[in-house]
């Protein structure tokens, strides 16, 4: 990879967009396009390369930057590994989201949602081939401690199915029309958004070998941002339009779903989000200068505005 990843002397908004360089142009190495005559290269493709934020890589990279303190470029291949698999990952769940048994919509990151764009069953198995995708990045990767190696495996399996995203996902279309409570709320956000946040911060620091007092410390931090990605995502499906929003404004409301600031209000859900902030700082309580990207990354999810 040619985008050097060294940091101290930058500031977020271009480590933010260093993260997100580096992680398109390993995407394109990984994933290439193919000769074998069908869609599914393309559908992946489609829905890789579609504009997203990289959230969830750019918080692997920060949070491996928190460990070591220093330069990754020792490490730079695995957590590009990692960060691949993350994102590819996360958008095979919007893409499975996004499919008229599901949430069914047709707008994602401001254009035609992949099964608008080609048809349900491309993206069923675009979906299918992303999470799939993201296994053979994190086995294929060389010259790795077989522990750190497996570990990476564990903690993205356990985040994505049946304890993970996939448990959230059913919470929550278990749920529509139906009144749910505070808790049952907060366990279906933990799931379905918590999840996968979580192990981008922990995959980042087990890639560089963090002790367990660090890996339990930046768990808790995660956990609280986790939570508050998700308590943003239901305030902008209110207050976002489409347009900036890259999909469709109101879509909770119009489908009756149990959302944040359904339960809380408008307000309530911002004082949550604000709340999970603090608790995300002061998890950070005993990292240095280096967790200033993580600590940065918490303010931008509670003010980000898509
Ligand atoms: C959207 O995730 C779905 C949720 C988990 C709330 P993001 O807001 O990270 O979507 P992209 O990847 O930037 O499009
Ligand atoms: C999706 O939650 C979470 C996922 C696991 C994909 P939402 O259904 O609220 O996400 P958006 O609003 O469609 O992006
Ligand atoms: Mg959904
Ligand atoms: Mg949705
Ligand atoms: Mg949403």
């Amino acid at each position: 990879m040619t985008q050097a990843l060294a940091v101290k002397d930058v500031g977020f908004k271009d480590f933010l967009t260093r993260c997100h360089a580096r992680v398109d142009q390993a995407l394109d190495l990984y994933l290439p396009l193919g000769d074998d005559a069908t869609q599914l290269r393309e559908a992946m493709r489609y829905s890789l390369f579609n504009g997203g934020k990289r959230v969830r890589p750019t918080l692997a990279y920060a949070s491996a930057l928190a460990v070591s303190g220093a330069a990754l470029e020792s490490h730079s291949l695995l957590l590009d590994r990692v960060a691949c698999a993350l994102e590819s990952l996360h958008s095979y769940s919007l893409v499975h989201d996004d499919l008229p048994a599901m949430d069914d919509d047709d707008l994602r990151r401001g254009k035609p949602t992949c099964h608008i764009a080609f048809n349900e069953a491309t993206a069923i198995l675009a979906g299918d081939a992303l999470q799939t995708f993201a296994f053979e990045l994190l086995s294929e990767a060389e010259n790795v401690d077989a522990k750190i190696q497996i570990a990476l495996v564990r903690q993205l399996a356990n985040a994505s199915g049946v304890q993970g995203m996939v448990l959230g996902q059913a919470i929550d279309l278990a749920a529509v029309d139906k009144t749910i409570n505070l808790a049952q709320l907060e366990n279906m956000h933990r799931h379905k958004t918590g999840a996968l946040i979580r192990a981008s911060v922990s995959m980042g620091a087990t890639a560089l070998g963090a002790s367990d007092a660090q890996l339990k410390a930046l768990d808790i931090y995660a956990a609280a941002i986790g939570l508050a990605f998700q308590v943003q995502d239901d305030i902008l499906d209110v207050v976002a339009d489409t347009e900036t929003l890259g999909k469709q404004q109101g879509a909770d409301i119009a489908r009756n779903k149990p959302t944040y600031v359904a339960l809380l209000g408008l307000e309530g859900a911002r004082a949550k989000a604000q709340e999970l902030h603090q608790q995300a700082l002061a998890a950070l309580a005993d990292f240095g200068s280096s967790a200033d990207y993580l600590r940065a990354l918490s303010a931008y999810i509670i003010e980000r505005g898509n």
